[in-house]
């Protein structure tokens, strides 16, 4: 009988290596690919360019592959289970960094019916994080970008978005990113804050920047990334302008929108109830939702509808009503918002929320409640987590300091430690050479 031999693989971005892998292992047997989900790739690095169906459909494909399964999980233990291979075949790259575990287990776990480990030495010359630089300097489409938010939701315990309000912003979300333990952390999409990009053109967020020029914003983000956009609509405006706001940005390649149930004039909430603020009715509140996704033309954009109960201290009653009756009308997901400082609302809110039949995606936006982990949001169901606001304070009293240390000297000799050197931001900005 002919052996059994597992290659898992993540498959994005095929090159040599890959064949050399898969050419060897049909040296020994039968060659099952163990593919590995979105899930899977996820829980350690970025997200890949291509799906699974995707993935499958190529890798299904190459000569020697008799049959492609899912892997969902990093670690082989499941799939090899099942199958019981007479070997495994993987490249010898994988001694060290984040997968030196799961080699470790694949060891123990084939010991158990006397499989055993083949490694290929690592096809030099190549590299996928090369390639993977030169798939993001393509850069992506619109429509790639927009559905990837849906592909994340799937993908994470939580997806992890932060705010933005220039491309250099964007650039910093787009290419931040910390190691821990051989797991790369970054962000997954950008938050299009109405009260950052108000406040960085010096205006009030009351809807006073008008949707062209909130527009010009996204655009400047969209040229220098590849992150999907999650844009705040404030209010939506009337209906009647709602349906074109959701053409433009869903045409644009945005993921989503987020419009309020406030009506009037409309004051940031985290003043709560400091300053005059009126909540929309739920009918009215329902038909906007139910003209916006009348307008869109795709599937995937996602019209999602934000609670103000909270901050208007109306209870989580009222909150979980209006999340009821904004998903029957059609709401993508909720954004549920306080003000608290202690989460506990949203606690309850989310707490009442996984009752639901019909649940849609859930965000929270932990602005005043920052001591919470994304764990323990995750844990609560939260689905997307949302620093709203972040980078702009954090530049706002650097600049002011450095004003006015320049003020104080009469000289810019004493900044030069506060900022970064002339040499660094020349060089940032690749192409500025
Ligand atoms: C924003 O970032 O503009 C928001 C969130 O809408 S909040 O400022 O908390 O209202
Ligand atoms: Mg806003």
């Amino acid at each position: 009988m002919k052996k059994i031999v597992y290659v898992g693989m993540s498959a994005d971005l095929i090159h040599p290596g890959h064949m050399n892998i898969i050419k060897e292992a049909s040296n020994l047997g039968e060659v099952v690919i163990g593919l590995l989900t979105d899930k899977a790739i996820a829980s350690y690095k970025r997200l890949p360019a291509l799906n699974y169906e995707q993935r499958k459909a190529v890798v299904e494909n190459i000569k020697g592959v008799s049959k492609v399964i899912p892997q969902e999980e990093l670690d082989y233990t499941k799939n090899l289970r099942a199958l019981k291979p007479d070997y495994v075949v993987h490249g010898d790259d994988w001694k060290e960094g984040v997968q030196k575990q799961t080699r470790e287990r694949v060891i123990e776990v084939l010991k158990e019916w006397g499989g055993q480990l083949v490694e290929i030495p690592y096809t030099q010359g190549i590299s996928s994080t090369q390639l993977n630089q030169s798939l993001k300097e393509i850069g992506t489409t619109p429509q790639i970008r927009m559905e990837r938010l849906h592909r994340l939701i799937a993908a994470k315990p939580i997806v992890r978005v932060l705010e933005a309000h220039n491309g250099l912003t964007g650039l910093i979300i787009e290419n931040t990113s910390v190691n821990e333990n051989g797991i790369k952390k970054e962000f997954d999409a950008i938050w299009l804050s109405s009260l950052t990009d108000s406040t960085a053109k010096g205006k009030p967020d009351i809807e006073a920047v008008d949707l062209t020029s909130r527009l010009h914003v996204v655009n400047d983000i969209l040229e220098v990334t590849t992150k999907p956009i999650i844009f705040d609509g404030d209010t939506g405006g009337i209906p009647e302008h709602f349906v074109f706001t959701v053409r433009s940005l869903e045409r644009l390649g945005v993921s989503a929108v987020i419009i309020e149930d406030k009506v009037g004039l409309k004051k940031n909430s985290l003043f709560g109830t400091d300053v005059p603020q009126t909540q929309a009715t739920i009918e009215d509140f329902c038909h906007k939702i139910s003209l916006g996704k009348k307008a869109q033309v795709t599937k995937h954009f996602m019209i999602i509808a934000r609670i103000e109960s909270l901050i208007l201290k109306k209870g989580v009653d009222d909150a979980i009503q209006r999340a009821q009756a904004y998903i029957d009308s059609g709401a993508d997901g909720i954004m549920i918002h306080s003000k608290e400082k202690d989460g506990l609302e949203i606690f309850e809110f989310c707490k009442r929320y996984q009752k639901f039949s019909k649940r849609v995606p859930l965000v929270a936006v932990p602005s005043s409640y920052s001591h919470v982990y994304e764990k323990e949001l995750a844990t609560a169901g939260v689905n997307i987590v949302i620093y709203a606001n972040h980078l702009l304070r954090a530049a706002y009293p650097a600049m002011v300091d450095v004003a006015k240390t320049i003020l104080t000297h009469e000289r810019a000799l004493e900044v030069e430690p506060k900022c970064m050197a002339i040499n660094e931001i020349l060089n940032l900005i690749p192409g500025t050479k």
